[in-house]
């Protein structure tokens, strides 16, 4: 079994030797409730570092008024098992009061990057994601830390906190893995009831839609438009946003952009609000 550790004081006395020994580090940070697409993280972090810590923590930071907080699935030691299985070297999984000892006063501001796309929709949640995972990497001091292309916007905002602010860590995204019916794994997948999984559906289906258009060199406008019609025409989907914007920045890209694009997608089912995303290459007008 992977070595579980609860306590500042046990990470640091577990990680002292590595240190010393000159290991590598990687480092994967998680709210639990693991799936195939943790897994395949701590996988890509085993091949860029000598030793992998994950960290299973449900952030209270990042889950805004009438979220999930109370209700997000947990289950250390299923975690854990998974975990062992797929090579982790050691577990970090803290309580709440070990990683916050009442309300932090002071905070990380994800700025504009978090104000749009699912910050628009979650006010405070990538200040929230900022500011745990700065904590994080600060007591687990990786070489390397490893996030999901899944949470596309969640990766740019921490590739831009580790620039803006001299974090002394490689980061590293990974590719999404999705289920058989293509939809995207996520923790949350488990609240959708049966007619609600087909009717998610539509979230892969409209970025493959998109990622056709624009292989057949249609405009941003309509590659973005061929994902939306899909979304659209899906019942029991309701469109949060079909955004078509900047791979480093996430801001909107105009109707007629050319060159790497990232579509990122929220829609609701149900009560479950689900994303996806794919990055895309527009065309060039002559290449079309
Ligand atoms: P969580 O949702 O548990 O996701 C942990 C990591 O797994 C993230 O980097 C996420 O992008 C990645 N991931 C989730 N589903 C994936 C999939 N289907 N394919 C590939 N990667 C996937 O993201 C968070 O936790 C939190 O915000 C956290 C970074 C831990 C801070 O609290």
């Amino acid at each position: 079994m992977t070595a579980v550790v609860a306590t500042r004081g046990a990470l640091a006395d577990a990680l002292a030797d590595s240190r010393a020994a000159g290991r590598r580090r990687a480092v994967v940070m998680t709210m639990g409730a693991l799936h195939a697409g943790h897994l395949s993280l701590v996988m890509a972090a085993r091949e860029l570092a000598d030793e992998v810590i994950v960290t299973v923590f449900v952030n209270p930071l990042q889950f805004g008024q009438g979220e999930d907080l109370d209700r997000y699935p947990r289950d250390l030691s299923s975690d854990v098992a998974l975990l062992t299985t797929a090579g982790a070297d050691l577990v970090f999984a803290p309580t709440l009061t070990e990683m916050y000892d009442g309300d932090p006063v002071v905070t990380v501001h994800a700025g504009r990057i978090g104000e749009i796309l699912e910050g628009a929709a979650r006010p405070g949640h990538f200040d929230g994601v900022l500011t745990v995972v700065l904590k994080l990497l600060h007591l687990t001091a990786p070489d390397v830390a490893v996030f999901g292309q899944k949470d596309a916007q969640q990766l740019m905002a921490v590739r831009r906190m580790v620039a803006d602010l001299d974090v002394p860590v490689l980061v590293v995204g990974a590719p999404i893995v999705r289920d058989d019916d293509g939809l995207a794994l996520s923790s949350r997948n488990a609240y959708l009831g049966p007619d609600e999984r087909v009717a998610a559906r539509a979230l892969p289906a409209a970025v493959r839609a998109a990622v056709l258009a624009a292989a057949e060199g249609s405009s941003a406008a309509q590659v973005r438009g061929a994902a939306l019609d899909l979304l659209e025409a899906t019942e029991g989907v309701e469109v949060d946003y079909v955004a078509l914007v900047d791979v480093e920045t996430a801001d909107a890209l105009p109707g007629g952009h050319r060159g790497p694009a990232l579509l990122a997608m929220a829609a609701r089912v149900g009560a479950t609000r689900l994303i996806d995303n794919a990055v895309l290459d527009i065309a060039p007008e002559e290449e079309r």
